[in-house]
């Protein structure tokens, strides 16, 4: 395994990000909240399952970070669909005027984490390109989100977060990063990521449904904990600022053992199937929303999430946190 620098620094360059990984106390700095834009949509709209959240268009997406930095967020994960997909090669201005407007607008006031994968972007719905026996193509695929990190980060993306799960992306990434002067942009690697049931709304909300297939060729298998862990060890290895396991409560019994094993910080991704879950049960009196959340959101903490990713981050505040 090549070696690359670590640099304690990428994680202290702005008080926001010191409040994220500050680790003696639980608040509202802890949460991200995520952001869908969708380049064909001009009214906002309301994402099947997720009370409140929106696939929106720029400006309706500032209005929203807006209207959430109120709420105390300020960490926001960026998920970007172009109108056009293709097989091979991609066009990022779309996805470079989203990340440009939105830095222009609140500058230093938030951190803005764009996930970087292929899945929005191909005209199939993989996080990987194929080749002509349709194995993924890994060196072209590398290339690829290597450039996509590239791009988020000259549009003014302060944190790298790839979420491909390609063998090899996290180093390819700090690497093209470092050669390009972007040796302080951190990378969150969604290091341990199980091919999972509970992506459901989420891929109606980024258009990213597989068209053929599913993602157990590169998603990991969630029967397996070695494999789990050695996944995370791996991002560690190859110059990842934090990890992240998702989804989140079925992750739970993996956080403490990859802190132990690297050394990082590991966040908790409550992915879109577990919050439409609640959502839904409380539409229908089952249980009450905010607090079934609070519970949550506190075994993920327990269990040792230092972040906590989640679609009700902007209601985190206003329940005491
Ligand atoms: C893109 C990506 C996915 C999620 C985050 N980034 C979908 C997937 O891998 O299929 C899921 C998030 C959620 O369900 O809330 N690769």
């Amino acid at each position: 395994m090549e070696r690359v620098e670590k640099k304690l620094h990428r994680l202290k360059s702005n008080q926001i990000l010191r409040d994220l990984c500050s680790e003696t106390n639980f608040s509202v700095s802890h949460f991200v909240q995520p952001v869908f834009v969708n380049e064909s949509i001009i009214n906002n709209e309301e994402i099947l399952g997720l009370k409140d959240n929106f696939v929106m268009s720029i400006e309706g997406s500032i209005k929203q970070i807006d209207s959430d930095i109120a709420k105390g967020v300020r960490n926001f994960l960026l998920f970007i669909s172009p109108q056009k997909k293709s097989s091979k090669s991609f066009n990022l201005g779309f996805h470079q005027k989203v990340i440009s407007s939105i830095k222009e607008e609140f500058k230093d006031d938030i951190n803005l984490w764009t996930d970087v994968c292929l899945c929005s972007l191909t005209d199939h719905g993989h996080c990987c390109l194929f080749d002509n026996n349709q194995s993924i193509d890994l060196d072209n695929t590398l290339k690829e989100i290597s450039n996509i990190a590239l791009s988020y980060a000259e549009a003014g993306s302060d944190i790298i977060a790839p979420s491909d799960m390609m063998d090899g992306r996290t180093l390819s990434i700090r690497k093209t990063l470092d050669n390009k002067k972007f040796s302080m942009k951190p990378i969150v690697s969604y290091s341990t990521k199980f091919s999972s049931n509970f992506y459901g709304p989420f891929r109606e909300a980024a258009s990213s449904a597989p068209s053929f297939g599913d993602r157990k060729q590169y998603q990991l298998d969630y029967r397996s904990k070695s494999e789990a862990i050695r996944a995370s060890i791996r991002c560690a290895e190859e110059g990842a600022d934090m990890l992240m396991v998702k989804p989140g409560l079925t992750s739970i019994d993996l956080i403490n053992e990859i802190r132990e094993k690297t050394n990082l910080m590991v966040g908790s991704y409550q992915v879109s199937g577990e919050y439409a879950g609640l959502c839904l049960s409380e539409e229908k009196g089952l249980l009450n929303l905010n607090e079934s959340l609070k519970e949550t959101w506190h075994v993920m903490r327990r269990a040792g999430a230092q972040y906590i990713i989640t679609y009700g981050a902007r209601l985190a505040k206003e329940m005491g946190f």
